[in-house]
């Protein structure tokens, strides 16, 4: 620390009221504002987003194009905790793009939201991000551009901040879940039908990890793994189970919590909407059996990991979970937050008949491009749609909130659907579900259910930050809205 950093806040509000102009200097020189000094990259990569084919049929059938980063399916970036990534994206694809860093708690004008925080990337352009990485975790990043058709063609990376002073794992494995809309020969169906957009989503058929039908992953008998499970379907909820070995939830959405039995969570099972991440330590039995990890939620269970004993971890035998370092984030102050509510509801005619030009109006379609969006509204936050084709300008936020003050904010989703509710540019507390359900916790994202009020709070960080479904199909045609931090 600096000298200047021992001067109490108090007495630099009094040196700013008195010297007038060093008031606006005196937190960046002192470090007392978050904010960093002049940002210093201590990694630099390119993630070029372009086509790229992959098998998903097997090895005999035709493949799919797909889109990706850098031509790698499900692209990894793995940096340590405190690295200052400078990313340049170039946009290869044929349409407009930009890259948002999810559940990365970074200054907002890096954020990726089109009109929000930056005009989008068209085809051939680029953009350099400025990210801190300080929370370690399990992260991932998408374009934040159509994203029906750009995620669901395959356009997602997972970021994994390290943590060096996490207990050492025998074995570690990232799994990203997608399922795919697939015809019989490899091509694409539409991401999106209305009926699905109108209700629980649009659904893939054919189901992977990693890009795979299945993956069979190797770990010595007696040894801990870490598996780090991202679910980054557009649409579909799944629930996490892990069957054959003791194991236990150890972080969501990145940020740690006290592990948590996975056989003592209702039905045994992690359940983890579009977006959400869960970090689980396994267990493998001494005798060398194999554990399998599945979605147990739909008909037909989807067992996407057999991990295969091999060889035997050495030293004496362990009891219990291996803790991972409580999270470093911002506690926001219950008693002084705050509070807010916002319901989730389908639109009402009224939100969508707005003044109009048909939706197939060259100038309505100029204006959803310009927002990302779709041309339909089905859903509001709030009785507030984000725009769609009709409607020309950004609604208004659903709140206005000072930077650094405590905020408690109850979703209460009164529709007949389950939505996974993103905040950017926070981690917050999740308090309470009126079901009970959820164990308290730090995240990004949160999944309501059908009749379900979820209460979170957090710190308010500086900046104009979305608030969204992240049911894909949800979010554009109107579940986002957005606060406004000053
Ligand atoms: Cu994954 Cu608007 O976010
Ligand atoms: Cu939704």
């Amino acid at each position: 620390m600096t000298g200047g950093a021992t001067i109490s806040r108090r007495a630099l509000l009094a040196a700013g009221a008195a010297f007038g102009v060093g008031a606006a200097l005196a937190p960046a020189r002192t470090g007392l504002a978050r904010v960093p000094a002049a940002f210093e990259p201590t990694q630099r990569l390119t993630l070029a987003a372009g086509e790229t084919e992959l098998r998903l049929l097997g090895a005999d059938k035709p493949a799919t194009r797909i889109y990706a980063y850098d031509g790698e399916p499900f692209r990894l970036v793995r940096v340590p905790r405190g690295t200052r990534l400078e990313a340049r994206f170039e946009n290869r694809l044929a349409e407009a793009s930009t890259v948002h860093f999810h559940g990365i708690r970074m200054p907002n004008e890096y954020d990726g939201v089109p009109t929000l925080t930056q005009p989008v990337v068209e085809p051939g352009g680029s953009f350099t991000y400025r990210i801190p990485l300080d929370d370690p975790g399990t992260f991932f990043f998408h374009p934040h551009c159509d994203e029906t058709g750009q995620s669901g063609r395959g356009l997602i990376g997972a970021l994994v901040v390290e943590d060096a002073r996490d207990p050492a794992f025998d074995a570690e494995y990232v799994l990203c879940l997608k399922d795919w809309r697939l015809d019989g020969q490899g091509g694409l169906l539409p991401m999106s039908e209305p009926d699905g957009a109108a209700k629980a989503g649009t659904f893939g058929a054919t189901r992977t990890v990693n890009g795979r039908p299945h993956l069979d992953l190797a770990a010595p008998a007696g040894g801990d793994v870490r598996l780090r499970i991202l679910n980054v379907d557009s649409t579909r909820i799944m629930d996490i189970g892990v069957e054959g070995a003791e194991a236990w939830l150890i972080a969501i959405d990145g940020h740690a919590l006290p592990p948590v039995p996975m056989d003592r969570l209702p039905d045994g099972i992690w359940r983890m909407g579009p977006a959400q991440r869960i970090d689980v330590q396994v267990r493998m039995p001494r005798d060398g059996r194999p554990v399998t990890i599945g979605d147990y939620r739909a008909a037909e269970i989807f067992t996407f990991a057999t991990l295969a004993a091999e060889g035997r971890a050495r030293g004496p035998r362990r009891r219990g979970p291996l803790a991972l370092p409580p999270p470093d984030l911002p506690m926001p102050d219950l008693k002084a937050a705050e509070f807010h509510s916002f319901t989730l509801q389908q639109a009402t005619d009224a939100a969508v008949k707005d003044t109009g030009l048909p939706p197939d109006d060259p100038l309505a379609r100029a204006l959803i491009d310009s927002l990302c969006v779709g041309a339909t509204t089905y859903w509001s936050i709030a009785q507030q749609s984000w725009p769609t084709g009709e409607r020309r300008n950004l609604p208004p936020p659903l709140a206005r909130m000072q930077a650094g003050r405590s905020y408690r904010i109850e979703i209460k989703n009164e529709t007949r659907y389950p939505h996974p509710v993103h905040l950017h540019g926070h981690a917050f507390a999740v308090l309470s579900s009126s079901k009970g359900r959820l164990p308290k916790h730090f995240a990004d994202t949160v999944l309501t259910q059908p009749g379900e009020a979820v209460e979170i709070a957090f710190v308010a960080a500086p900046g104009d930050w979305v608030f969204h479904c992240h049911i894909l199909e949800h979010m554009e045609t109107g579940m986002m809205g957005w606060f406004r931090v000053v």
